[in-house]
């Protein structure tokens, strides 16, 4: 049979925290869902659904204050897939339709705070370490990592 199709939706920042919670911040408190700029109304999320089931999230931060680039950028940030539908796509699926609203929205880069063990799913999409590791705390080890939409 052939895998249920995937949708990918804009959704609400709240509706983010439905994967985001169990995925990147297990056992933390729910309010620890937020992220910067998770409210702000140039700000994008993305939810990817498996039959009307939300199962994977992301999140393009519009020209992030405080970011690292001075082109017009999109960061990708909360980037979640639940684990009975991870390495089946649907992180791909997310990334490319960020990448593509990030077109639409004239970026010129898209990046992210890439947590050390996942920099091979980003690579894979074509995105290269820009900088040293550097230490989040509580959550660990990161590179940057940027691509070219242009
Ligand atoms: C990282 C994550 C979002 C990737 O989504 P996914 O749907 O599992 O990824 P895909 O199935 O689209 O994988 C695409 C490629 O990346 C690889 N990949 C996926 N997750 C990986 C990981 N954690 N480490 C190394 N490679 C990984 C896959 O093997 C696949 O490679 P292939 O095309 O050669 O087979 C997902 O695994 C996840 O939610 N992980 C836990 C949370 C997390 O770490 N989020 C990122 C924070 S920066």
């Amino acid at each position: 049979m052939a895998p249920p199709k995937i949708h990918i939706k804009t959704i609400s920042a709240e509706t983010t925290h439905i994967v985001r919670h169990p995925v990147l911040r297990s056992g933390l408190p729910k309010e620890s869902c937020v992220l910067p700029g998770d409210e702000l109304p140039t700000t994008i999320h993305l939810g990817a659904y498996s039959q009307n089931v939300l199962i994977g999230v992301c999140t393009v931060i519009n020209n992030p204050e405080g970011g690292p680039f001075t082109v017009p950028n999109g960061q990708i940030r909360g980037m979640a897939v639940l684990p009975p539908n991870q390495n089946s796509g649907v992180g791909s699926l997310l990334v490319e339709e960020a990448e593509r609203l990030g077109k639409t929205l004239n970026f010129e880069v898209m990046w992210m705070n890439a947590r050390k063990g996942v920099f091979v799913f980003y690579s894979s999409m074509g995105y290269k370490i820009d900088g040293a590791l550097f230490d989040v705390p509580i959550f660990g080890p990161h590179y940057r990592m940027k691509k070219s939409i242009l």
